[in-house]
């Protein structure tokens, strides 16, 4: 068992904070991700918890226990870091074992687990081998394979495949996935990769600048990102977002800013003026159609990205992006108009960029005067 709770904690080097009273529950046998870009937190945050680093403030709980100033053995983590930190001068059976060695466990009982261990993660052939004589792939199975000998209740990894090439990422992270699911242990999971966060995780816990941005799965950050900070993060290439005003028309909410008068997916009682916001509108979710009127602009530029196409348009002072499957059929210069699914557009709070609830189809709109924003009644 191994459910972590992190309360209240941060972490302040001199005057600035690396993180920010961030709470966060994991589940016992979660896969949960920590992403967000370099500087966030991320790797301080999981020191935290790993006990490399001494909070300024909060608490660290595993099943209840208090462990925020543990030292790092007496919990019952294992970290893997970025750099595998290999012993080069032992063997891969003698690099496996060592946390039992150093546990004083007996020879017997050792050499059992590291058999274990190999063969869950393939390594059988390799346990006479040097670090020297391995594959990047290999070294950071090692890697994962000394944290897992021990049989801990959670894993701390920190960034583990970013020294990995391309290929060899995408198949460590099918293989993280599947060692997931077999071990059935809480993963804690440090990166700045999307592709590995949409990919790997249970839940996304999104930080920025040191705070929790959004806690949610995969698809409820994707779809209903909390911030443009969130819908900014997420997608390659990211939601287009520009200034904009909703209005109403008979009882019907609209969309308007340069070159877009879109029906939105609200309606409105009693919605007074216009409202200024943010809009959000994902590249794969604008579809050219000629026919189109809700959305025109004239085609800047045109990327191959071999299976689609990113088309890049101009809709007077905004740059929208739109990615088609190929042969969009478009050239720069050309005036085309697209489709957007009135559900397909989201709208922020234009100054704090948070998500405004009110496109909630179960909420009733109404105007909070105090805050200037449109809330839920
Ligand atoms: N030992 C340290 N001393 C001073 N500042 C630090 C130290 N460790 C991290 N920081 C700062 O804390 C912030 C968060 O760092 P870090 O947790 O490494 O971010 P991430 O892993 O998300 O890239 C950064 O601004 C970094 O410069
Ligand atoms: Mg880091």
């Amino acid at each position: 068992m191994a459910r972590l709770r992190i309360d209240k904690v941060s972490k302040q080097f001199g005057a600035t904070y690396a993180v920010r009273e961030v709470s966060l529950d994991i589940a016992d046998g979660e896969f949960l991700v920590l992403l967000g870009p370099s500087g966030c937190g991320k790797s301080t945050l999981l020191r935290m918890i790993a006990g490399l680093e001494d909070p300024t403030d909060g608490l660290i709980l595993l099943d209840d226990n208090d462990i925020t100033h543990r030292a790092p053995q007496q919990r019952d983590l294992a970290m893997v870091f970025q750099s595998y930190a290999l012993y080069p001068h032992l063997t891969v059976a003698k690099n496996i074992g060592f946390p039992l060695r150093a546990r004083h466990t007996p020879r017997a009982r050792i050499a059992e687990r590291v058999a274990e261990v190999a063969g869950v993660l393939g390594l059988d052939e390799l346990l006479r081998r040097k670090p020297a004589a391995l594959s990047g792939g290999q070294r950071q199975r090692v890697a994962l394979a000394r944290a897992m000998v021990r049989d801990p209740g959670a894993f701390l990894m920190d960034e583990p495949l970013s020294n990995l090439d391309a290929k060899l990422r995408s198949a460590t992270r099918a293989e993280l996935i599947d060692l997931h699911r077999r071990l059935g242990a809480t993963f804690l999971y440090v990166t700045h990769d999307q592709v590995e966060a949409m990919t790997m995780a249970d839940r996304i816990a999104l930080l920025n600048e040191g705070r929790v941005e959004q806690v949610g799965t995969p698809t409820e950050l994707y779809d209903r990102p909390r911030s443009t900070f969130v819908a900014g993060f997420l997608g390659a290439p990211p939601m287009n977002l520009f200034p904009g005003v909703v209005t109403e028309r008979a009882g019907r909410l609209f969309l308007v800013a340069d070159g877009i008068d879109a029906e939105l997916a609200i309606t409105a009682t009693d919605f007074g003026g216009d409202v200024e916001v943010t809009a959000g509108i994902r590249p794969e979710r604008l579809r050219l159609d000629a026919t189109a009127d809700a959305l025109r602009g004239r085609v800047s530029m045109v990327e191959n990205l071999g299976s689609e196409e990113l088309v890049h348009f101009s809709t007077g002072t905004t740059t929208l992006c739109a990615r088609a499957p190929r042969p969009a059929g478009v050239h720069v210069d050309e005036n085309i108009g697209l489709r957007v699914d009135p559900a397909d557009i989201h709208l922020f709070h234009p100054t704090s960029g948070l998500r405004m609830t009110w496109q909630e189809p179960e909420q009733d709109v109404h105007r909070d005067s105090t805050a200037e924003v449109v809330a839920v009644a």
